[in-house]
């Protein structure tokens, strides 16, 4: 048995199903461009997101990555939020790999406001690197898991387009964001030039993310791909698990959702500080009381609850395909016997 893993959601693992489904891929070299199964899912990708074409890459900061790159060259300027994940969490290969300039915003809202993106698109001016795009994230990770509606975000995307500037959606959680606004996952896509999104986290896959975009720019991010070392030989055969992700696992992200709010609801009636967030989705922020938080996370899993260590005192739970009702409601039990010293 498996422990109660609420860590992230990427810790999930290929069920029975989706395992066959990779044993039986029809396979060839996809830096030739021919794997039937890699080629198939690109397809896929490209047409649930209503764009022309995408490419599959082995995660998704190679997808943010290459999208950035293929969108800004050395010295140009990529808007990005303070608490995003690119900004944060992807080893600023933007900047290390790519020269392109991090002009950092406040996010905190989960949004980009059109006047901090009017600050930083200053006049042609020999003292200015110039910017050239958007990037925002959806569902908001740093910011409770956070999921904006369409017309939210193109506010956003308007406020970028206004300065002519390509508009990036790192949408490793994309899906997540579409369930809980109840909305098609082309609507968020129809705001950008490019959305990168995740079948390795909510969607249950092993391995993997999707860039999407127009052929030309798709073209681009190709390039970009290979000269990152993402270019794949017999691909097919994790390809599958995305492909049976998209057609098997989107519907059911709402049960998430249903889990991380029980997980809400249990923690707040036990007393203890959990993150509103306006409209939320596998993601629950709580804090501990200060006493506690210190190894609460080493006491919680010698009873077979893990998650990370508190950051500021601030702990993330995320539920995903391989938590059940039953297991979220004991991870609450656990957390509330350990707070209260029981
Ligand atoms: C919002 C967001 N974007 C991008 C990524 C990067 O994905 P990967 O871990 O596949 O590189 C993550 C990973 O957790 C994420 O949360």
């Amino acid at each position: 048995m498996y422990p109660i893993d609420l860590k992230s959601d990427t810790v999930t693992r290929p069920s029975k199903a989706m395992r066959e489904a990779m044993f039986n891929a029809e396979v060839g070299d996809d830096v030739y461009g021919e794997d039937p199964t890699v080629n198939l899912l690109q397809e896929k990708a490209a047409a649930i997101m209503g764009m022309e074409a995408s490419i599959f890459l082995p995660s998704g900061t190679m997808g943010n990555l290459a999208a950035i790159l293929a969108h800004c060259g050395r010295g140009e300027g990529a808007i990005i939020g303070v608490n995003s994940h690119i900004y944060i969490n992807e080893g600023g290969g933007l900047a290390a790999l790519g020269g392109v300039v991090p002009l950092t915003v406040d996010d905190s809202s989960g949004l980009v406001p059109p006047s901090e993106i009017d600050d930083n698109c200053r006049p042609v001016n020999v003292h200015f690197a110039p910017a050239r795009l958007l990037c925002l994230e959806n569902t908001h990770n740093r910011c409770g898991g956070l999921a904006a509606s369409p017309a939210e975000m193109k506010v956003s995307a308007d406020g970028a387009r206004k300065h002519g500037l390509a508009v990036h959606i790192d949408g490793a959680r994309i899906f997540n964001a579409a369930a809980a606004w109840k909305c098609d996952v082309k609507e968020y896509a129809s705001l950008a030039d490019s959305i990168q999104f995740c079948l390795s986290k909510g969607l249950g896959a092993p391995i993997g993310s999707m860039l999407c975009g127009s052929k030309a720019y798709i073209g681009r991010a190709l390039h970009w791909r290979k000269k990152l070392g993402g270019g794949l030989r017999q691909a097919g055969i994790m390809a599958a698990a995305g492909v049976y992700a998209l057609d098997n696992n989107t519907a059911r992200l709402s049960e998430d959702h249903e889990n991380a709010a029980l997980i809400t609801k249990g923690l707040s009636d036990g007393g203890l500080e959990v993150e509103k967030i306006s409209v939320p989705t596998n993601m629950v922020y709580f804090h501990a009381p200060a006493a506690a938080a210190g190894d609460l996370h080493v006491r919680c899993a010698e009873k077979g609850l893990l998650f990370n260590a508190a950051a500021g005192g601030r702990i993330r739970l995320v539920t995903h395909i391989d938590v059940s009702r039953e297991q979220a409601l004991r991870a609450v039990e656990i957390i509330l016997e350990e707070v209260s010293g029981k």
